[in-house]
């Protein structure tokens, strides 16, 4: 609803001008996708697979999903579309609904919006570096404070192999501090997904096991290193959090999270990170990837009533009121003039009297009033009030568009 639906207009359209700065140019992907999509990409055993996606049979038997993120489908469409074929890297973003069946709660809906950035074909630690400069550059745009961003490296996909053995070991330890889930989840050979829940007495376990960053080889280190050292040179300020790990199967090497302390038990207003191997996973050639994406909704929560602030309408808005048909005549070509010379104007249509469209304009906002009578017919002029002050005066009708203009 507005005001909200034109604070999202006004974030969305931050975040179009800052992507398409930083080289990336805008892609808009069905929001239905065959269910095999996401069990490759996504992961078999995550959450998002196992319990949230919204999946049905279309009429001709397939297997089709809601969408419950986008990095999948943006690498679908640039494999279909041959993108891999053009060599170089290939920057691409996207703005709009993803699907997760999830019990609803403060900072979780089902349906939810996504904005977000793919950068595929460099394994660059500097890329990654600026995928998280450019997620920082989007909340100052909005004038965010009071994030926190978390960043890991989770390795290879041999580290990764090791990282699971290690923790499921020492998971194995702990056993009977584990939720059901997370018990279950371990016997279905997914110990990273321990790390992610969000459980207290699991939280505790991990709190005990040994940091991921601890196992990687000395070429993820070297590149986690440079990652970091991006961050410092472009002055984003960033933690270590060893034990972060992802809901989806899909990251190599680094991953990140912002968390914002406005949003309770659902923290991550963002996140993201490197995907070294899913393009080559979905049958294209070895590309490495990165990317985030943040969550509207938590946006605008974590932006808390400073969101309203994003919901402004143009400074100067003129209502012009008149008295009898020809004046209304005179009204409805003035208030067409004043719209295509860019200034926001309305009139009445609902024959109200002069006094009840002066309220009406009141009501609705309207820093000004034009008043058109017949006295002002006479003389050709227009009648200007200003509605804080209740001060008014006569402009010549030729120089109206000039003088609103001038008005600060
Ligand atoms: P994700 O962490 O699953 O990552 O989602 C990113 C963000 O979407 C979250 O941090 C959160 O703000 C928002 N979000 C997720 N689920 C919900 C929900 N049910 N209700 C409201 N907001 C939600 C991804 O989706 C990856 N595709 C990000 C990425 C892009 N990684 C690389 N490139």
């Amino acid at each position: 609803m507005p005001p909200e639906a034109e604070a999202w207009e006004t974030l969305e359209s931050a975040a179009r001008m800052l992507f398409k700065l930083y080289g990336y140019r805008e892609i808009r992907t069905p929001v239905m996708e065959e269910t095999s999509l996401f069990i490759r990409s996504v992961g078999e055993t995550t959450d998002i697979v196992q319990k949230q996606m919204f999946t049905f049979e279309d009429r001709g038997g397939r297997k089709i999903s809601l969408r419950p993120e986008a990095t999948a489908s943006v690498v679908r469409s640039y494999l279909e579309h041959n993108l891999h074929k053009k060599g170089g890297l290939i920057k691409l973003f996207y703005i709009g609904p993803m699907f997760r069946s999830e019990r609803p709660q403060a900072g979780r809906s089902r349906q939810f919006h996504q904005i977000g950035v793919e950068a595929i074909g460099s394994d660059s630690p500097y890329l990654d570096g600026e995928v998280i400069t450019l997620m920082v550059k989007l909340f100052e745009e909005i004038g965010l404070k009071g994030y926190q961003i978390k960043v890991n490296s989770l390795g290879c996909e041999a580290d990764k192999k090791k990282i699971s053995r290690i923790l499921k070991e020492s998971l194995e330890d702990h056993l009977n501090l584990l939720c059901a889930d997370c018990k279950d989840r371990l016997q279905r050979n997914a110990p990273f997904r321990v790390l992610d829940c969000k459980k207290q007495g699991c939280r505790s376990v991990v709190r005990m096991l040994p940091p991921v960053t601890d196992s990687l080889c000395p070429i993820c280190q070297g590149h986690f290193q440079k990652v970091k050292e991006t961050l410092e040179l472009l002055g984003v300020a960033y933690v270590v959090d060893p034990y972060l790990v992802r809901g989806l199967d899909y990251y190599t090497k680094t991953a990140f999270e912002v968390v914002h302390p406005n949003l309770g038990a659902q923290d991550a207003i963002g996140a993201g990170g490197r995907y070294d191997n899913l393009v080559g996973d979905m049958g294209g050639p070895d590309m490495g990837a990165t990317g985030f994406a943040v969550g509207v909704e938590r946006l605008m929560m974590a932006l808390g009533p400073k969101a309203k602030d994003l919901a402004s309408l143009p400074k100067n808005r003129i209502f012009v009121a008149t008295v009898g048909e020809i004046a209304y005549k005179k009204g409805m070509k003035l208030v067409e003039l004043l719209r295509s010379s860019g200034i926001w104007s309305d009139i009445d249509y609902q024959k109200k009297s002069l006094k009840a469209q002066m309220r009406a304009a009141s009501k609705s906002g309207c820093n000004y009033v034009i008043i058109i009578g017949d006295e002002e017919l006479k003389r050709h002029i227009v009648t200007l009030r200003d509605m804080s002050t209740g001060k008014q005066s006569q402009v010549e009708t030729n120089k109206i568009v000039k003088e609103l203009k001038s008005l600060s």
